[in-house]
């Protein structure tokens, strides 16, 4: 078979099982099995694949018509321009992560200090933190998980890209691992916690529902248990104007902020490219109203000081 046949099979083939993005699925499909990007599929359609060939990629088609996620096929999946590990131990990472990331940037480059101190807690593949440490040449991270699978990815992750040394792992319930050392001095804690609401999670899209961990998704009755839990040791950790970001989904927004008691942070709600609220944005008080709202100086939607 030739691979532009192999290209108009594969569609039609995850057409028939509903895939939505079927044709670019089976281009990714066919260059994890040739190891052609997709301009070389297309420059290189007349070439006959090989019997080993066809096998594993009709594998990888049947696997993913059962809605099995591209990412976990592949083995990769990239964010902020850099590519990571992704098994089933770990959540894929999202695009809509990437607001998150921007934002602790702004902060940590605004904040001006020599050696800033940051911690990802639920780090999963280590997207998050190692994207920082990535960009921040002098940060150092401490990245905690409650799943061990998850953090020996996020390690290979980190040693890929060369932030090891910078970046200490941990094992835990949220904060609890953190050493008390650390107490007033960090400058942003990135949180990307399960936030489903667990009456959704059966509702979900099968390639989340019935392949992603799920100690990655289920966040309580309102999706909010674990920020909950989080914010007492948060607000410990942080260095006064430091930032708590919180990943959320639609709706989320002002229930989120209800949590934070409004005496100890300044908060307001960060949406996302396709304007669904997706991040709060909880700055540590301790500060002048003034100078807290300087540094909150991000898209408002609504503020509550
Ligand atoms: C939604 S995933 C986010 C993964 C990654 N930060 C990202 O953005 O792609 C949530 C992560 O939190 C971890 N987790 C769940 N409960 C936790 C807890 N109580 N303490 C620490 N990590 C937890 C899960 O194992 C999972 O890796």
């Amino acid at each position: 078979m030739q691979i532009r046949d192999a290209l108009i099979m594969g569609r039609e083939y995850l057409n028939l099982h509903n895939i939505q993005s079927a044709h670019l699925d089976a281009q990714v499909l066919l260059s994890k099995v040739t190891g052609l990007d997709r301009t070389g599929l297309l420059l290189q359609g007349e070439v006959v694949l090989t019997a080993e060939q066809q096998q594993a990629y009709r594998s990888l088609l049947d696997r993913r018509a059962w809605g099995e996620p591209v990412a976990y096929l592949t083995g990769s999946k990239e964010f902020m321009g850099l590519d990571f590990l992704v098994t089933p131990a770990v959540l894929i990472p999202r695009p809509d992560t990437e607001l998150l990331v921007e934002t602790a940037l702004e902060h940590l480059k605004k904040a001006d200090r020599s050696n800033p101190l940051a911690v990802d807690v639920g780090t999963g593949s280590g997207a998050i933190a190692i994207s920082l440490a990535h960009l921040v040449p002098e940060l150092q991270a401490w990245a905690i998980d409650l799943s061990a699978e998850a953090l020996e990815i996020a390690k290979q992750n980190a040693r890929l890209h060369r932030v090891e040394d910078r970046i200490h792992f941990m094992q835990g319930n949220l904060l609890k691992p953190l050493p008390l050392e650390l107490k007033g001095k960090i400058s942003v804690i990135t949180a990307n916690l399960p936030y489903i609401p667990s009456g959704d999670i059966p509702g979900l899209m099968t390639d989340v529902k019935d392949f992603e961990p799920h100690l990655a998704l289920d966040g309580g009755l309102d999706g909010l248990d674990l920020y909950r839990l989080l914010l007492p040791d948060a607000y410990n950790f942080l260095q006064p104007g430091g930032l708590l970001l919180m990943e959320i989904g639609p709706g989320q927004g002002e229930p989120a902020r209800n949590i934070l008691p409004s005496h100890l942070w300044h908060s307001q709600i960060k949406l996302d490219l396709a304007h669904r609220e997706r991040l709060v944005v909880a700055c540590r008080g301790g500060l002048s109203q003034e100078a807290g709202n300087r540094i909150l100086n991000v898209e408002v939607v609504e503020q509550k000081l």
